[in-house]
C-alpha cells in the first residue's frame, strides 16, 4: 500500500475547499441537482452580457449543449472585467530564454489584444466563425493572438510549432483557415530558430484558403516576405485603434479548434465552445491550484497544446491572476533555469509534465537547492502517469514537503482537470489522480457499464456530460460519436470513453494505468501509432511497419519500430531515413527511438496486426497471451528472439 500525504494544515485553513468533508458535501450537492450545481457555478464566475434560459440541453446527445441562448465574451470574462480593480495587475509575466523580461498588464493587455483584433478585422477581413491559424513560439503575441480571436469571435486552431510543414498544412486545409499568424522565428537553448519558413513550406501547396501571413518579428532574422501575401505585425499594429467592442457570442459558438492525434487516421480538430470552457478553465484555477488574487502562477506547457491553452491563457486570465510565460527549455543556462525563476518571481503554484520533473532530477539532482522555493503553496503534474521516484523528489525537493502535488488527469477533449486532487482538502498517494473534481461523473468501468472491482483495470468514462466538453471533431460529427461515444454504455446510453484504462484502489482513489487504444504518449505528447506508421509506410524499403510504445526513463515511453524491408537495407540507414521522413511530415516530437527488422508481423487469420504482442515484447516482458488464433504463430517467436539479441 503507498503512503498517504496529508495536505499542509495552514494551507488547509486558507484553502477554498478545506477537507474531504467539503468535497463530500460539494459531490452531494452535484448529485442531488446535477444542473442545479452548473446553474449556480455559471452565475456566479460568468460576466453574461445576456443570461442563458436552460442550463443544459440533452436532445441532441452527444452533441450536447449548455447554458443555451446565454451571451457572453470571453475576452470580457479574461480581460475587460478586470479592468476596473485590476488595471495595473500583471497579468503576463514574460520570460525570454535570454532572461529578458515584459510585464504586460490587465489595461496593457486590453488595449494589445483591441488593436491585434482591429487589425484582424479591419486590415485582413476576418470575421466571426473564421477560422485563424496561429503557429507560434512562446511570446505574449501568441497570447494575444489567441484572445484578438476571440474577440471578435474568431476561431483559433494554435498548431504546436514543433510541427512540420506538412503537419502545419494539414491543419489549415482541415480547418479551411483564412490567415495565417507566425513569428520570424525565437530562441530555444540559446539559439535563434526560424519558424515562418516552414509556413512558407507549408503554403506552397493546396492552402488556397489562406489569403494572408501576419508575422510577429522576434527575433529579427532575415527572412523571406511574399509581396501582398505576408505581413509584419510590428509594422501595422500601430496604426490600429486600441478600442474594440468585444462580439457578443452564444455560449455555444466555437472558442477554438485544437488539433490531438487519435487512434486511426488523421489528427482530430477538438472543437470547445465559449461558456462552458472557460467556466471549467475558471472554476479548475480557483479550486485545483487554489489561486489567490496576490498570487503567482506558472505553467510550463507551450501555448500550443491544450494545458498551454486553458492554464496559460484563459484560466489564469479568467480568475484574474498573473500568468507567467517563458519562452525557452528548462536546460538553459543550467538545469537550474525553472527553479531560478520560481525564486526571483515568487512562484506560488508551479504546473508541469513528469517528463520535464524526470529530466531535471537527472540531470540536476542538486539545482534546487541551490535556491529559495519557499514561495510555492501548490505543485502540479499533467499529461502522464508520475512514477513515485519523480513525485517524491518533486514533492520533497522542489515542495519542500510541505506542497501538495495535485496530480491533474484529463485530455485535450475534456478542456479542463476532470480528475485531481485538491490541494487543501485531499489526502494524496504518490501515483494516483485521487478523486472526481466536484461536478464530474468519472466512473471506472466495462464496456456494459458494470463497475470494475477495486484493484483490476477498466474503461475510464465520464458518464455526464459537463460544461467543457469537447462540441465535435471539425467537419467530422461522425468520427465524434464514434471516437468517444462508440466504445462504452451506461444504462444503455452511450458515454463519453476517454481512451484511457484505471483502476480503483481499496480507498477509492483512481490510477490512470495508461491509454487502452493505439495512442502512444512520449514526453506527454500524444502521438497516434497510425499517423505515423502512414508516414513509414511511404519509405521504398519499407514493406509493413507497426510502431509500439516502449518504456522510457525520461520520456515515459518512446517509439519502437518493427519494420519488415522489401530490400536489404541496414536498420541503422533506415532508422535514419524513417526519421527524417517523420521530421517532414510530422516534426521531430514523433521520432522512434529504436527500430527493429523483421521477417513478419503477427496477425490474426483476419490480418489484424496483434499489437499487444507486440508492446508485451517492447517492454521486455515475456508472453503469456495465447498466440494460437495467429496466422503464424512461429512469427512471434522469432520477433521475440530478434529482440533479445538471439
Ligand atoms: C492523455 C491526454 C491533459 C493535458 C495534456 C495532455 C494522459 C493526462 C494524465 C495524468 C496519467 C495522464 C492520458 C490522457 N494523461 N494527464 N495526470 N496521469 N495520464 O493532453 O494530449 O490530450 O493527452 O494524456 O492518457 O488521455 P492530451
Amino acid at each position: 500500500m503507498s503512503e498517504v500525504f496529508e495536505p499542509n494544515r495552514e494551507f488547509s485553513r486558507q484553502a477554498r475547499i478545506k477537507n474531504m468533508c467539503e468535497y463530500k458535501e460539494l459531490t452531494h450537492q452535484v448529485n442531488d441537482d446535477y444542473e442545479g450545481y452548473w446553474d449556480k457555478l455559471a452565475k456566479e464566475k460568468i460576466d453574461w452580457f445576456e443570461p442563458y434560459d436552460k442550463v443544459l440541453d440533452e436532445s441532441d446527445a452527444p452533441f450536447y449543449k449548455w447554458f443555451i441562448n446565454g451571451k457572453l465574451n470571453v475576452t470580457h470574462q479574461c480581460i475587460g472585467r478586470h479592468l476596473k480593480n485590476r488595471k495595473n495587475k500583471a497579468a503576463i509575466i514574460w520570460e525570454g530564454e535570454d532572461g529578458s523580461r515584459r510585464i504586460i498588464t490587465y489595461l496593457l493587455l486590453y488595449y494589445r489584444v483591441n488593436r491585434f483584433a482591429n487589425l484582424l478585422k479591419n486590415r485582413f477581413g476576418i470575421k466571426k466563425g473564421d477560422r485563424v491559424v496561429l503557429y507560434m513560439p512562446m511570446i505574449p503575441e501568441a497570447a494575444f493572438a489567441m484572445l484578438a480571436c476571440a474577440k471578435i469571435g474568431a476561431i483559433h486552431s494554435v498548431v504546436f510549432g514543433g510541427f512540420s510543414a506538412e503537419a502545419l498544412r494539414d491543419r489549415i486545409i482541415d480547418a479551411d483557415a483564412k490567415l495565417v499568424i507566425t513569428a520570424d522565428g525565437a530562441y530555444r537553448r540559446g539559439t535563434p530558430y526560424l519558424l515562418k519558413p516552414i509556413v512558407d513550406t507549408a503554403l506552397e501547396s493546396g492552402c488556397e484558403c489562406c489569403e494572408n501571413v501576419l508575422v510577429v518579428k522576434r527575433n529579427f532574422e532575415d527572412i523571406d516576405m511574399i509581396e501582398g501575401r505576408d505581413h509584419i505585425y510590428n509594422d501595422l499594429i500601430k496604426n490600429e485603434s486600441q478600442h474594440c467592442d468585444p462580439e457578443p457570442m452564444d455560449s455555444e459558438d466555437p472558442l477554438f479548434l485544437l488539433y490531438t492525434s487519435g487512434s486511426t487516421g488523421k489528427p482530430k480538430g477538438v472543437q470547445h465552445s465559449s461558456a462552458g470552457y472557460i467556466l471549467w478553465a475558471q472554476y479548475t484555477m480557483e479550486n485545483v491550484f487554489d489561486v489567490k488574487e496576490n498570487d503567482t502562477f506558472w505553467c510550463t506547457a507551450d501555448v500550443g497544446w491544450i494545458t498551454g491553452h486553458t492554464y496559460i491563457v484563459y484560466g489564469p486570465l479568467a480568475m484574474g491572476a498573473t500568468t507567467i510565460m517563458y519562452e525557452g527549455v528548462p536546460l538553459y543556462p543550467d538545469a537550474g533555469r525553472w527553479w531560478n525563476m520560481i525564486e526571483e518571481l515568487r512562484v506560488n503554484q508551479f504546473y508541469t509534465a513528469p517528463t520535464a520533473i524526470r529530466l531535471l532530477h537527472k540531470v540536476g539532482a542538486d539545482q534546487p537547492g541551490k535556491y529559495d522555493l519557499s514561495s510555492l503553496k501548490v505543485l502540479g503534474t499533467v499529461g502522464e502517469p508520475i512514477n513515485p521516484d519523480a513525485w517524491m523528489w518533486y514533492y520533497n525537493e522542489i515542495g519542500g514537503g510541505k506542497c501538495s502535488i495535485v496530480d491533474t488527469w484529463w485530455q485535450t477533449e475534456t478542456g479542463g482537470h476532470m480528475i485531481s486532487p485538491l490541494p487543501g482538502a485531499t489526502p494524496i498517494k504518490p501515483g494516483s489522480a485521487t478523486f472526481p473534481l466536484p461536478g464530474i461523473k468519472a466512473e471506472i468501468i466495462d464496456e456494459e457499464g458494470n463497475p470494475t472491482p477495486v484493484g483490476e483495470k477498466g474503461l475510464l468514462c465520464i458518464t455526464k456530460p459537463w460544461p467543457s466538453m469537447i462540441r465535435t471533431i471539425w467537419g467530422d460529427p461522425q468520427r465524434f460519436v464514434k471516437s468517444y461515444f462508440g466504445d462504452c454504455k451506461k444504462d444503455g446510453k452511450p458515454v463519453y470513453f476517454s481512451g484511457d484504462g484505471a483502476m480503483y484502489d481499496e480507498d477509492g482513489y483512481i490510477t490512470i494505468t495508461g491509454r487502452t487504444d493505439d495512442v502512444i504518449n512520449v514526453s506527454g505528447h500524444r502521438l497516434g501509432t497510425a499517423e505515423i506508421e502512414n508516414v513509414v509506410a511511404h519509405n521504398d524499403n519499407v514493406a509493413e511497419v507497426a510502431i509500439v510504445g516502449k518504456p522510457d526513463d525520461i520520456k515515459g515511453e518512446s517509439l519502437f519500430a518493427y519494420v519488415v524491408t522489401k530490400t536489404d537495407i541496414e536498420a541503422d540507414l533506415l532508422k535514419k531515413e524513417i526519421n527524417q521522413l517523420i521530421v517532414k511530415d510530422i516534426g521531430p516530437i514523433a521520432k522512434i527511438d529504436a527500430l527493429l527488422l523483421v521477417p513478419g508481423l503477427p496477425k490474426t487469420r483476419s490480418g489484424k496486426i496483434m499489437r499487444r504482442l507486440l508492446r508485451t515484447i517492447a517492454k521486455s516482458e515475456d508472453i503469456t497471451q495465447d498466440i494460437s488464433t495467429l496466422e503464424d504463430p512461429s512469427i512471434i517467436i522469432k520477433i521475440e528472439k530478434l529482440f533479445k539479441g538471439e
